[in-house]
């Protein structure tokens, strides 16, 4: 997709779809908005006067044109009380749009971000992200192929041509983004035989080649070497071998500090021993949409370049129930040498995770970030709405938490008192693997703190956020690529001095 950002009116410019925005409030279109309306015999204002109810906020109506001007038709999509909106409205409501945008075929989309209650470089960002997330389509297994419908070109108009350059770079890199949250999507929308740890380490490497970035895939026997047990303890039920991806981006030639990035890669759990119930197992498919978050922040970050260092790791295993898996009451090792007692083999992504940040640390990183589907309980804590985070440093959790806040991703500090560390002491081992059904979310935080150790660290648990199970603003049913706007926001953030 193309994107042009263009001064003055929209009367004129040849296209398929217009967009324009009305809200509860505006008796009648203005700016480009009025222009449209005027060429349209006031066609628009006359609706808005009749049924107010359009502008409520979600609002999609289509008007056809007619011949009244180039463009086929205009989408008019409400953004409701200015007060209640903001950027990451507007990108739910280009969402809608988008949706409605495909159904019409639309090749060439023109819309306006100017004379909105967002600031016009926050709105740039907002409606390139909306559209090209809102549009997003997996259609890889379905034989009878609907015709791709691809936006190739879209015009952003604006009153005057001073801010021409600034929101055409904005609107450059908004399309970098949203394309590294749909390339995430796809990971996680594949089935599980056909997103192994072998075909993740495949997508990354080839990722890594095609943005420049450094890639390094450990098998088993490596993994063996540098003795992540508990990360090998996981695999070991499945005939799938593991795969240990590390990716490295260095912004930053004059500081030697790298921050990881680390994503639980769990392609699909079955619980292990401590099998789930058939009832949405087939969901456990999605297990890896952490490790899919950091590679698709990975990809963007590549593109974007800002002057920060990265470290990548994905630890990628399945979780599988057979004559060699761990069993419940085991106790295990780890790369920190620590003893876990496993209680429940479900509680599988927590033991690679703990590896995973024990070698971050190995490698030299001195801030540690891990996303990951982690817990059940944080599903009901959150629900789909926002992300649970747990962290041991103030100072690193509020810079998570600032960059989740400017990219429009909810996300929100759970407590992790010592208290409830008791829950995961083992009268076996150093730890168990699972502290049971209260405050589980936390809990799991807590056993991964302990491998934190004293670097700062914040854990995002997304397994209520990463996938939707109906159509909602920008994300399509089934994998949203939660978590992967923080992340790079994050990188952007860390690279300002
Ligand atoms: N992958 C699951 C968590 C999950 C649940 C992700 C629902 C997405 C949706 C994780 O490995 C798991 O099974 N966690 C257990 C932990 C328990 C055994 C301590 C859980 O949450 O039930
Ligand atoms: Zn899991
Ligand atoms: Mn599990």
């Amino acid at each position: 997709m193309q994107i042009e950002v263009i001064a003055g009116s929209l009367n004129e410019v040849l296209c398929d779809t217009l967009i324009i925005f009305t809200g509860s409030e505006a008796e009648a279109p203005t700016g480009i908005a009025r222009d449209i309306d005027n060429a349209l015999q006031s066609q628009i204002s006359r609706l808005l006067l009749d049924q107010p109810e359009l502008g409520k906020f979600g609002e999609i109506n289509v008007l056809h044109t007619l011949g009244l001007m180039p463009a086929k038709r205009v989408i008019i999509a409400g953004i409701g009380k200015d007060k209640d909106f903001d950027a990451e409205k507007l990108r739910a409501l280009m969402g809608n749009a988008a949706r409605a945008v495909v159904k019409y075929d639309s090749r060439i989309v023109a819309t306006y971000v100017s004379h909105l209650p967002v600031e016009a470089r926050q709105a740039t960002q907002a409606v390139v992200e909306g559209l090209i997330l809102g549009a997003y389509q997996f259609n890889e297994y379905k034989t009878e192929k609907k015709p791709v419908k691809k936006i190739e070109k879209l015009y952003l108009a604006i009153p005057h041509s001073a801010e021409r350059e600034s929101l055409q770079a904005i609107a450059y890199k908004a399309k970098i983004i949203a394309e590294s949250v749909n390339f995430t999507r796809d990971l996680v929308n594949h089935p599980a035989s056909a997103m192994t740890p072998s075909h993740m380490a495949d997508y990354a490497n080839a990722m890594a080649q095609q943005y420049g970035l450094e890639a390094t895939i450990f098998a088993q026997t490596e993994i063996d070497k540098l003795k992540m047990h508990a990360f090998l303890a996981v695999a070991q039920g499945s005939a799938q071998p593991p795969k240990l991806i590390m990716l490295r981006y260095t912004g930053n030639t004059a500081a030697s500090e790298y921050t990881a990035l680390i994503g639980k890669g769990i392609t699909f759990d079955s619980g292990g021993i401590s099998l789930k119930p058939s009832e949405g197992m087939d969901e456990m498919k999605t297990d890896m949409a952490g490790g899919a978050a950091v590679l698709g922040a990975m990809r963007a970050i590549a593109q974007l370049k800002p002057k920060v260092n990265l470290l990548a790791i994905v630890p990628c295993a399945e979780n599988m129930p057979s004559g060699t898996a761990i069993k419940p009451g085991d106790v295990i090792s780890s790369m920190a040498g620590k003893s876990i007692e496993i209680v429940n083999t479900d509680a599988e992504g927590r033991l690679l995770l703990a590896d995973a940040l024990t070698y971050a640390k190995h490698l030299g990183a001195n801030k540690l970030v891990d996303i990951a589907t982690l817990t059940g309980a944080c599903v009901v804590a959150l629900g789909s709405v926002a992300s649970g985070v747990i962290s041991n440093h103030d100072g690193w959790c509020n810079k998570v938490l600032g960059a989740a806040a400017q990219s429009g991703e909810k996300m929100w500090r759970l407590p992790a008192y010592d208290e409830y560390k008791e829950q995961i002491k083992s009268p076996i081992a150093d730890l168990k693997n699972s502290g049971g059904r209260p405050a589980g979310a936390i809990t799991a935080g807590l056993f991964l703190a302990a491998f934190a150790g004293e670097t700062p660290w914040a854990h995002i648990d997304i397994a209520g956020t990463a996938t939707i199970n109906k159509d909602s603003g920008y994300n399509p049913k089934g994998a949203t690529g939660a978590g992967v706007r923080t992340l790079i926001q994050l990188a952007q953030d860390l690279a300002q001095p």
